[in-house]
């Protein structure tokens, strides 16, 4: 029986109770179904309180033959890409797969010429232009490992990563469209470089034909380099554990790490996930709103669809320019039939009216997908209504940057759907859920911190240059468990409800921040002594960022303080980290042992003040009348 594809509900049975019962031989029948230059030796190795674990070791591989050459044949005028410029006037550009491999290869010589190799690692920081999505495939397909950094994060966080993993490389634009306004790219880059001692060369794609600094010895078009070199590129061999990509996420603790993914494991999964979630056929338009310098971006754009041998729409632009209808226009002028988005810019699009999605027909649609954040019931009916017009199923996916994959989602029109629910686990996932104290709960209609008890072949391997910090944050907490940072709800049919963090870490707009980065970055501002900062619901993000700032003197001029504020935040991070409260306090809660309490904040932020629990155990409960009375 193969289980490559499922077709029912039966399917979905019976692949994932095969996947329990026989992991290795359910992956390793997956994995036959790519191309290999060595067939692996083992096909799973896992010790989850090292970690080590290997899939695929000894196999030998490069994904890029398997995202483009292997299509060749079947495949070559099929389009792989249709790229949609930010400006719905400028002429879009369609990519078939032929153009597409060619494309990759002459940047991937582009690559070799200038010194970059296997192993190297490369930053690449860029909008949303082909150039983006060929510039990944082209590093895999030389081997070197690429650290996508998303254009919204600033000159600061371009820096640190790209020091962190010691990048010899950047790969980057003039500049950057984003609905009506033009911003800088390159000299961000620049300002980064200033403290950056390891990178050798800038690749620059032109986009908006700005006059940049070009820095010689350092800095090349893409443009006049690509005129030295051919479209012959023979793939890298790399092995099955040789790792494909550092993307770097924020966690509870610390800067941002790099969460390591590998060749083998990744890119098995990613194909298995993207096309039995979405239910993908060859006819198929797929369109993923996400920027490629996401995890979703990287499974669900650069490397499952190519994989699958899908077509997909790549935007460049925001979903509000010219108007609020983009979107709808996209998905209707390239047939789009796969639409996956996130909460919050469903939210966002509903808040502007239903008048900007009447206009459009939309019947193209068949499949609709939800990922980043919880969906609310809210949000989840005017997707299904407005958008899927009732007859699009909606798939709720959950997973995470160190997942690689989905792990927990219905699967589109096969197994059924819940609002507000992801639902189930998919073919090879085990997921559990633990009491805060670790012990495993087995029944139903239960809520506990979700892990998983066994590896999938995509599961993060390392954090880059830290593997310490990798055991301690994600394996070390529950013995034998790969712990997710997320609590989740069980219904009394086993369908899973993500109910968000319960770490230090928030969700903002599906953009993940630690509150200790925010922190930090706030406390860089002048006259700044400390700060707390805490999530609160909001309506369009999803969780808004709720600020309590002490400062060395009484603030004179709040606006003006809180501008220099924001200020910080976007220098050390990006416009991404803006707060969107900043309350002022002379002090903050905290425990005799001087431990902020979070929780009190966090209830104040919510608005909750009759439900701030015992204050008595502070080292000063008057702070707290102080900080109710000051509330935003
Ligand atoms: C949250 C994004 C509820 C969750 C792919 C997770 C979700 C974090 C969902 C990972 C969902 C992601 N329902 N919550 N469908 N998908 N999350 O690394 O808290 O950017 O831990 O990966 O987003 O965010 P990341």
């Amino acid at each position: 029986m193969t289980f490559d594809r499922i077709r029912t509900q039966q399917d979905y049975t019976d692949a994932h109770a095969k996947s329990v019962s026989d992991p290795e031989g359910f992956w390793a029948a997956q994995a036959e179904t790519f191309t290999w230059r060595k067939t692996w030796d083992t096909t799973l190795v896992w010790d989850f309180e090292k970690p080590d674990i290997q899939w695929f070791a000894g196999g030998k591989l490069n994904i890029t033959e398997n995202c483009l050459d292997r299509h060749l044949e079947k495949r070559g005028n099929k389009l792989a890409l249709i790229w949609e410029p930010n400006d719905p006037k400028e002429r879009f550009v369609r990519l078939t797969y032929r153009e597409l491999h060619d494309r990759v290869c002459r940047y991937a010589n582009v690559l070799k010429r200038n010194g970059i190799k296997k192993g190297d690692r490369v930053a690449v920081y860029m909008p949303m232009v082909p150039e983006l999505m060929i510039a990944v495939l082209a590093c895999a397909r030389i081997g070197a490992i690429h650290s996508v950094v998303f254009c919204g994060f600033s000159a600061q966080s371009l820096a640190d990563r790209i020091n962190d993993a010691g990048a010899v490389a950047v790969l980057c634009s003039d500049g950057m469209f984003r609905g009506a306004k033009e911003m800088p790219v390159k000299s961000v880059v620049d300002e980064a470089l200033e403290q950056c001692t390891t990178v050798r060369r800038v690749i620059v794609t032109e986009r908006v034909r700005w006059a940049v600094n070009m820095v010689a010895g350092r800095d090349v078009w893409l443009h006049e380099e690509l005129t030295q070199v051919g479209a012959d590129c023979p793939a890298e061999v790399m092995d099955a554990e040789d790792p494909l990509f550092i993307l770097y996420t924020s966690g509870s603790t610390g800067k941002p790490k790099g969460v390591v993914h590998t060749c083998g494991g990744y890119m098995v999964y990613t194909d298995y996930s993207f096309r039995n979630v979405f239910q993908v056929e060859e006819s198929d338009v797929f369109f993923c709103t996400a920027d490629l310098g996401w995890i979703t971006g990287h499974s669900y754009m650069a490397y499952g669809p190519t994989l699958a041998g899908a077509t997909q729409v790549m935007f460049e632009g925001v979903p509000t320019f010219p108007d609020p209808g983009r979107f709808w226009q996209i998905v209707d002028k390239h047939g789009v039939t796969i639409f996956y988005t996130a909460p919050t810019a469903i939210r966002s699009l509903m808040a502007c009216g239903i008048d900007h999605v009447l206009p459009y027909s939309l019947h193209s649609l068949r499949v609709l997908g939800s990922v980043g954040e919880p969906i609310n019931e809210e949000a989840w009916h005017w997707y299904k209504t407005h958008i899927g017009k009732g007859k699009c199923p909606i798939v709720d996916t959950w997973w995470q940057t160190e997942t690689g994959g989905i792990l927990i989602s219905s699967i589109a029109g096969v197994t059924d759907e819940k609002p507000s629910h992801a639902a189930y686990p998919l073919p090879g996932i085990q997921p559990v859920l633990l009491t805060a104290e670790g012990k495993e709960i087995t029944e139903n209609e239960v809520e506990g911190l979700l892990c998983m008890k066994f590896p999938w072949p995509s599961i993060l391997r390392t954090t880059w240059g830290d593997h310490e910090r990798c055991r301690q944050t994600y394996f070390s907490s529950y013995t034998g468990m790969y712990f997710s940072g997320d609590g989740a709800k069980r219904d009394a049919e086993g369908r899973y409800r993500i109910i968000g963090r319960v770490d230090d870490v928030i969700n903002v707009s599906g953009h993940r921040f630690g509150t200790a980065e925010i922190e930090s970055a706030i406390n860089t501002a002048k006259g700044v002594v400390e700060s707390a900062v805490v999530g609160y619901p909001h309506d369009i993000k999803g969780q808004g960022i709720y600020a309590f700032v002490v400062t060395e003197k009484p603030v004179e001029d709040p606006e003006d303080m809180r501008g220099s504020i924001i200020e910080s935040v976007v220098a050390s991070i990006g416009r991404i980290a803006k707060p969107d409260k900043i309350q002022f306090v002379s002090g903050l809660p905290k425990t005799r042992s001087g431990k902020i309490m979070r929780r009190i904040l966090r209830k104040v932020a919510e608005n909750e003040l009759n439900a701030l629990g015992d204050t008595s155990t502070l080292l000063d409960p008057a702070v707290v009348d102080e900080i109710k009375g000051g509330k935003l």
